[in-house]
């Protein structure tokens, strides 16, 4: 399985704080916040990542996270030079894709829960179909929202549906098999002119291969798309941490507990942060967590 973070979008609900900077390279506490989406891909097991994100802002995440070596991982980075929407990153990775089947995680979702590895390592070993998760919240009409029958299996997915039926929204993380760069070629440009990924969803609601998997009660769901919203993401996890002495998304620890890279390079990556970041990895690299 291939993983695709999206980091594209201007980010203009967050202007000025992105006129020159992409939301995703924000801090989220202590990390930036693409950290997030590439550990939750990383827990799944995935170690060859696509970043797409706009061409000023390439060079950037390029800057910031190389080649992945590090990691244990292999970094590509595809520019998209318009926000054309979630499923035009199926068109732009269509190489890198490469007729595996394929996660995408957006670039500004956070994911937090005790159970997740065990559902994340499991999605990734779809081969058929699709699987996304869906989350309560509080406010449907920001999201796509899927509707379920008396049996509980999902039968409708709208995009912020003014009326929404049910409050479960649909989080920003995919799983598919290879057949979605042919579906995503499939969809149209919705009202707001995007090319949704809730059309390629419905398309395999339609062929009954659509798994939804509803996020149970003590997983936390956050994006950061809004100014209020990256605060709270900010807050919630700079408690966790002071609390548990403990990192979230940290992709350095996933990438050693995963067994992506040794006790030496932990150490070595470490070395290079002279902080408290390099003195928690040094930690982890001592088992003492
Ligand atoms: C996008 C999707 C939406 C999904 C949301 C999750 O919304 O279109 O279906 O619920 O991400 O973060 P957007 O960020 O484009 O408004």
């Amino acid at each position: 399985m291939k993983g695709i973070v999206l980091a594209g979008g201007k980010g203009t609900r967050l202007y000025p704080l992105t006129k020159s900077i992409s939301k995703q390279l924000l801090p989220v506490y202590d990390k930036p916040l693409v950290y997030y989406p590439i550990s939750t891909l990383m827990l799944a097991g995935i170690r060859e990542i696509a970043i797409i994100a706009t061409p000023i802002s390439l060079p950037l995440f390029e800057r910031l996270l190389g080649t992945g070596e590090d990691w244990g991982v292999r970094f590509s980075y595809l520019e998209q030079e318009e926000p054309r929407g979630l499923a035009e990153a199926f068109l732009i990775a269509e190489d890198f894709i490469n007729g595996d089947p394929v996660a995408l995680a957006l670039g500004d979702n956070i994911f937090y829960s005790a159970g997740l590895t065990g559902l994340l390592t499991e999605a990734a070993e779809l081969t058929q179909g699709a699987r996304i998760f869906a989350s309560e919240v509080s406010d449907p009409t920001q999201f796509g929202v899927v509707g379920f029958d008396r049996n509980g299996m999902a039968n409708s997915i709208v995009e912020k549906p003014t009326r929404p039926t049910s409050s479960w929204a649909v989080t920003g993380l995919y799983f598919y098999d290879s057949q979605v760069v042919e579906i995503a070629r499939g969809v149209k440009p919705s009202e707001r002119n995007e090319l949704e990924i809730t059309d390629v969803n419905r398309a395999y609601l339609d062929a009954g291969t659509l798994q939804v998997t509803r996020l149970p009660r003590g997983t936390a769901w956050l994006d950061a798309g809004t100014v209020d919203s990256l605060l709270q993401a900010s807050q919630f996890v700079a408690t966790l941490e002071a609390r548990q002495r403990m990192k979230l998304s940290c992709p350095e620890e996933v990438a050693f507990r995963k067994g992506f890279i040794s006790r030496e390079d932990l150490l070595h990556l470490a070395a290079s942060l002279k902080n408290e970041y390099g003195a928690y990895l040094r930690k982890i690299s001592e088992g003492d967590q």
